[in-house]
């Protein structure tokens, strides 16, 4: 399984990684420079202590206790830090020592091995009436190296300390600067839950500031696209809401009334029958014949209206006309006409299609928006070899638009997709809105893009 380590975490050890380096190479040269501080100062307070006992032993010859004068040489060493003297007989025997101070900060025995010079001893022979006596003097690093350490020791504490506070710093300020990301990450996921009321704030650091104003036109877009989604889907089963009743009004007008004809006369021929009156049995029978006649021809238009794979199956002039009687029925207030004088015959299907749902939404714009007494519907050739579809009304014409649909986009798409231009101007005369859609007539094989908008 693959680890996820958080972007903080990464970031917080590869910072440490890099301070412990640098505790690790400080502590090495301190080491080192520790090491040749102590030999130096080792070496000095030899060569210091040798000449002073050479000054003492010039001045033997006139002594008169040669033996005690140098038991004094030799106890004058006492309290010296750095060196040890002694005075031993022809047979190395200890005669008298100096005595060293205790180091007031003793050193560790690992560091003492470490940074203790390997320095020879220096041996000053002296001849006494009683003999040969030798003056030994002998570097002692236990007080030098208590100092060193205690520097040493302080330096690295406080190195240490800082890099605990700045490996705390990092992590904090790297905390609060990614912060932000959290956020995104949480508002991301409630997006993808569909969840799209969600806005992040602006704040944090200017480098995730273009984000999270991406994120918010992204998350306002989409819920501006739900919201238009609904209202299509609204408006999709209100249409087909009124279909079905339209359907049903036909039903009921339109074969109803035959049905019960129907019914009376077959029933009238019955008596007559059953009475003799045979004569007006033609009459009657005829009168079926006229009454099923009807209703199949309802029947055949209800089923072919019901079964339309195009809307523009049934031409181009019939489907238009539907769509201008749909909205004349249900706004009988509205002054609709409807005039076609291109050519179907030299249109393809794609373009009737295109010309079909231009003037479907413009109808539909005009009458739900514009508040028209009038709307115009035309189809006219244009005066370059071109198809004109104009939607004109009366009404208030185009306000300021605040939440833009997907009607008037899905026009310009559908039209620019057949190399057509769309044009939404106010009405001359002032009044009212005026859909305009320039077509290339697709029949005589112009030039048309591979992916032409189907209805
Ligand atoms: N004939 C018109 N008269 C007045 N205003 C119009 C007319 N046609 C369009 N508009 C304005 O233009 C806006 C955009 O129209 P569009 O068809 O793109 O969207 P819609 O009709 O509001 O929604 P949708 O078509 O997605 O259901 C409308 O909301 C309306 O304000
Ligand atoms: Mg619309």
């Amino acid at each position: 399984m693959l680890l996820r380590v958080s972007l903080r975490a990464r970031l917080i050890a590869s910072i440490l990684l890099v301070l412990l380096l640098s505790l690790g190479a400080g502590c090495a040269s301190a080491g080192w420079n520790a090491a040749r501080s102590v030999r130096a100062e080792m070496q000095a307070a030899l060569v210091v202590g040798e000449q002073a006992v050479r000054h003492g032993l010039e001045d033997l010859p006139g002594s008169q206790d040669t033996l005690a004068d140098l038991q004094q040489l030799v106890q004058a060493f006492d309290g010296d830090r750095h060196v040890r003297a002694a005075l031993l007989d022809a047979a190395g025997r200890v005669l008298a020592a100096s005595a060293l101070p205790h180091p007031a900060q003793p050193a560790p025995g690992w560091f003492v091995r470490l940074v203790a010079p390997v320095l020879t001893p220096e041996r000053l022979p002296v001849e006494t009436e009683a003999g040969r006596r030798v003056v030994v003097l002998e570097a002692e690093p236990l007080n030098e190296a208590g100092e060193v350490w205690t520097q040493l020791r302080d330096s690295l504490a406080i190195l240490a300390l800082s890099c605990t506070l700045s490996a705390a710093l990092v992590s904090l300020v790297v905390g609060r600067a990614l912060r932000p990301l959290q956020r995104v990450s949480t508002a991301l996921a409630a997006v993808g839950a569909g969840e799209y009321a969600v806005r992040l704030p602006q704040t944090g650091p200017s480098e995730l500031a273009g984000l999270t104003q991406g994120f918010n036109a992204m998350a306002a877009r989409l819920s501006l696209a739900e919201a238009q989604n609904r209202r299509l889907h609204e408006q999709l089963v209100t249409l087909q809401e009124e279909e079905r009743a339209d359907l049903a009004r036909d039903l009921h007008d339109e074969v109803g009334p035959f049905l019960f004809t129907a019914a009376l006369d077959a029933a009238a021929i019955e008596q007559a029958a059953a009475t003799g009156q045979h004569a007006a049995i033609p009459e009657r029978a005829l009168a079926i014949r006229e009454a099923v006649g009807h209703m199949q021809r309802h029947v055949r238009a209800m089923l072919k209206r019901l079964r339309l794979a195009s809307p523009v199956e049934v031409g181009l002039a019939p489907a238009l006309g539907n769509i201008v009687a749909f909205w004349q029925a249900h706004r009988p207030t509205i002054a609709f006409t409807l005039e076609i004088s291109a050519d179907e015959d030299e249109l393809d299907e794609a373009t009737k299609a295109v010309i079909y749902r231009v003037a479907q939404e413009a109808l539909s714009n005009a009458v739900r928006h514009g508040r028209p007494g009038r709307v115009e519907v035309a189809v006219a050739p244009g005066d370059d070899g071109s198809v004109v579809v104009r939607v004109s009304d009366d009404g208030i014409g185009m306000t300021d638009v605040t939440e833009p649909g997907l009607g008037l986009a899905g026009m310009r798409e559908r039209v620019s997709a057949l190399g057509g231009a769309l044009q939404v101007v106010g009405a001359p005369g002032g009044r009212g809105l005026a859909v305009t859609a320039r077509l290339p007539c697709g029949a005589e094989g112009g030039a048309r893009p591979a992916t032409a908008a189907a209805a």
